[in-house]
């Protein structure tokens, strides 16, 4: 056992299951950076059967990863475990991690398979895995609706076949505290060498109790917890690698242990994830939130003026609030910006991409007058995604709003390199310019998501728009950012449009 709790992070592949939060390669790349930055010990990089191209992208964060251990979940079978165990094979710490369901729904209605078979499928998946690497964690999906009985069979015999890890997920989010801890306490007590291997939880927030019950098993012996940035993931998500985290650093009079989780990265990591996925923060969400540390009344400011304890728990610094620097501004130079890129984590392919991104720089800082590590990290965006072509591409365009009179949009836009124009006029500018482009582009694609956010503060912020495209089932995220939020508009519906274009099938784990 270890006073240390084992925070396995994984926005990167539960977290991707969020409807519309599919990322690219490159985007993969940034964030599991930005989570080794963080300090997280495990990450979960993907579901390498899912596609081809999940594939890659574990293979190339295993490439670069140099301290966190990086993980692919794998289902039960042979053809998944390999290509988990070939995706992570470069990686200096590498993780399968093989489930399969053992609650009677799930063996019954989904696997269709007797215990007996679910038993013998997860021992030789751990086989297969050991094959690859002595690092094999085994869920058994659905534990919270499993029977106690076959629980600890299953665990007894995959701990006999090597698992190191062992996870027990609340598939469903359909525990409560109370029973999450009883659980572990009753496994760890009850399966054969309990003590040989690490207990993990991994907790879904359906009924709002992730952390809570996260928290729970952690104080009955778990000493692994799988959490998501912004608690993304499936359905209502995960628990929160925030709130966990903070929850244990706050509350040392009850939680007696420690993570190696840098707190100070917190937030940067929080927008970083928002801003890819396009999954906005709401403002009152604990930790990460704009208003997770501002006091609105009176008397809380009052008191916080006095003494920061009387209303602060929590120093917002020590999460990362404030951090962001004004980093440059209309003089800087290209050796400035390149060594800010590296100290952000960010790698561009090439000079060629260094100076298309530096040109935008120097354009952005005639607009705005400071510019800050979030308006960089938005001005690159997609640069280098070899994955996002730039088949369909922003030219020129012009966008005309005055009371009393319809807006018109006017786009010229290059499509594989041709130039081609269209005009609109519509009940607003972002609406007439969508209009000019699928007049254009004719995607047929249907718009699911439109929103706007500020990326910094003042009005000369640049704005960073989301857009979600839905077509033949399949959902992208555009990003788009510019100080003037109908050219970063424009430019976030062609970058959906363009992810749409280089999209690929992809098979879901738990299906
Ligand atoms: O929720 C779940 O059961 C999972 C498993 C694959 C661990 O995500
Ligand atoms: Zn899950």
């Amino acid at each position: 056992m270890t006073d240390k709790i084992i925070i396995f992070d994984t926005t990167l592949r539960d977290g991707e299951q969020s409807p519309g939060a599919s990322m690219t390669k490159e985007e993969k790349l940034r964030i599991a950076r930005q989570l080794e930055k963080l300090g997280v010990d495990v990450i979960e990089a993907g579901f390498a059967a899912a596609s081809p191209g999940d594939a890659d992208a574990i293979n190339s964060i295993a490439k670069v990863i140099e301290r966190s251990t990086v993980c692919s979940l794998a289902r039960a079978s042979e053809k998944d475990v390999r290509a988990a165990g070939e995706a992570i094979k470069p990686a200096k710490h590498g993780r399968i991690h093989t489930f399969i369901a053992t609650s009677p729904i799930h063996m019954q209605h989904k696997l269709r398979m007797e215990p007996d078979e679910v038993v013998a499928r997860a021992v030789q998946a751990v086989k297969w895995a050991l094959e690859y690497t002595d690092d094999v964690e085994f869920s058994a999906e659905d534990a919270v609706r499993s029977e106690m009985p076959f629980l600890v069979r299953i665990f007894d015999e995959v701990i006999k076949a090597g698992a190191k890890t062992l996870n027990v997920p609340d598939t469903v989010g359909y525990s409560i505290p109370l029973l999450w801890g009883e659980r572990f306490k009753q496994l760890i007590a009850t399966v054969p060498n309990s003590d040989k291997v690490i207990w993990s939880t991994h907790c879904h927030n359906d009924l709002g109790m992730a952390s809570a019950n996260s928290l729970a098993a952690v104080m009955n012996g778990a000493r692994q917890v799988e959490c998501t940035i912004n608690g993304l993931g499936e359905r209502a998500g995960n628990a929160a690698l925030e709130e966990v985290v903070m929850a244990i650093k706050t509350r040392r009079d009850i939680f007696t242990f420690d993570t190696n989780i840098d707190t100070t990265q917190i937030v940067p990591t929080s927008k970083l994830v928002s801003s890819i996925t396009g999954y906005p923060v709401q403002p009152n969400k604990s930790i990460v939130g704009a208003n997770a540390f501002a006091h609105e009344s009176g008397i809380h400011q009052d008191g916080v003026l006095k003494h920061r304890e009387t209303y602060e728990i929590m120093r917002a610094e020590d999460v990362g609030w404030g951090a962001n620097k004004m980093v440059m501004g209309k003089h800087s130079g290209r050796a400035a910006f390149r060594s800010r890129l590296q100290e952000l984590g960010i790698v561009l392919d090439g000079e060629e991409a260094l100076n298309e991104v530096f040109a935008r720089f120097k354009t952005l800082a005639d607009k705005k007058h400071e510019i800050f590590d979030e308006d960089i990290q938005a001005l690159v965006g997609n640069e280098g995604d070899a994955q996002v072509s730039d088949y369909f591409r922003l030219v020129s365009m012009r966008a005309h709003s005055e009371t009393g009179v319809l807006p018109k949009a006017q786009v010229t836009l290059s499509v594989g390199g041709k130039e081609h124009q269209a005009e609109a006029q519509r009940g607003g500018p972002v609406d007439a310019t969508f209009q000019a482009i699928e007049q254009i582009v004719k995607s047929g694609s249907e718009l699911l998501l439109y929103s706007v956010n500020n990326i910094t503060s003042g009005t000369d912020a640049q704005g960073e728009v989301t857009v979600r495209l839905s077509k033949g089932g399949r959902v992208v995220n555009g990003l788009g950012a510019d100080t003037d939020i109908v050219v970063a508009s424009a430019m976030a519906y062609l970058n959906a449009l363009n992810k749409l274009d280089a999209g690929e099938e992809r098979a879901h784990p738990q299906v």
